[in-house]
């Protein structure tokens, strides 16, 4: 079975998080994947809207963390960078639906999203600091822009979870629904959009977006760096290593 579900109808590119046993944690081939298919979204005219969704127990666990303390995202041309980078400037409308577990990238990628809905069991979470790394996918730029700097040092600095309705509180997510209805509600208004003229909605992303494109990959690319190098360091070794060995990290020493 594939981890990644691409399918097109409707002139709606959906992409579907297929991992349910590993909590839709994303793989170097997933980021791989994600990237190619929101590549080639952007110049396919048969594509107008876009969705990612999961499961309703689950959206994504964030990276893979075997996978990626094995491949480490050392250049930009890597998967997750390229994801990063189509996701980000993506000119076309995207749709997310997200129930359960968001962690990590799981809940920094809905920064880029258009619209999130959200099944009443989503669970956000960016304990990139626990975990001895920083914020990565812009959101220690969008985070704060979006949630407030108070609410969003919660969730970076603490890495406290927050629910569904903090989120829509925030502005995070438009919509809170039964978990059985998310994905539904996702597709609906994917189709909404795609049936809008084309040229109009994309130059209304465009302007809504153009202040700050230039520093959000600035951003993007700096944390990458930082990420990088935390990453090898004893205190992300200790979390990371805590996760896959299924006991509690000890990061008083750090
Ligand atoms: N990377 C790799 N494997 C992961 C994973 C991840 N990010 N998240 C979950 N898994 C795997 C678990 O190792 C477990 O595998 P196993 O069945 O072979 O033992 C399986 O998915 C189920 O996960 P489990 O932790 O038992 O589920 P849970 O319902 O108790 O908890 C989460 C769900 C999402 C809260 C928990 O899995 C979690 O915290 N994951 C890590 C999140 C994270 O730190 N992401 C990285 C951010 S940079």
């Amino acid at each position: 079975m594939q981890d990644l579900l691409i399918d097109t109808s409707d002139r709606v590119l959906t992409l579907t998080f297929n991992r349910v046993d590993k909590k839709n944690s994303i793989t170097t081939a997933m980021y791989a994947a994600l990237a190619e298919a929101l590549v080639s979204a952007q110049s396919d005219d048969g594509v107008r809207a876009i969705v990612i969704q999961g499961h309703e127990t689950v959206f994504s666990s964030g990276n893979d963390i075997s996978d990626f303390l094995t491949r480490p995202a050392t250049s930009p041309d890597m998967p997750v960078f390229r994801f990063l980078k189509a996701i980000s400037t993506c000119a076309k409308p995207i749709v997310a639906a997200v129930c359960g577990p968001a962690v990590g990238i799981g809940t920094t990628m809905l920064l880029h999203c258009d619209l999130v809905y959200a099944g009443d069991n989503a669970a956000f979470s960016m304990p990139f600091v626990n975990l001895g790394v920083c914020p990565e996918a812009g959101s220690s730029l969008l985070a704060p822009q979006r949630m407030g700097y108070g609410r969003a040092a919660e969730a970076l600095l603490l890495g406290e979870p927050f629910t569904a309705e903090a989120a829509l509180e925030m502005g995070l997510v438009a919509r809170i629904v039964p978990p059985s209805e998310a994905n539904a509600l996702a597709q609906r208004q994917a189709r909404k959009l795609a049936a809008k003229p084309t040229q109009a909605l994309m130059a209304a992303k465009r302007l809504m977006k153009q202040g700050q494109a230039d520093l959000l990959q600035q951003r993007i690319a700096e944390e990458g760096v930082l990420f990088g190098e935390l990453v090898r360091q004893p205190a992300a070794r200790e979390a990371f290593g805590a996760f896959l060995e299924k006991r509690q990290p000890d990061l008083t020493k750090f």
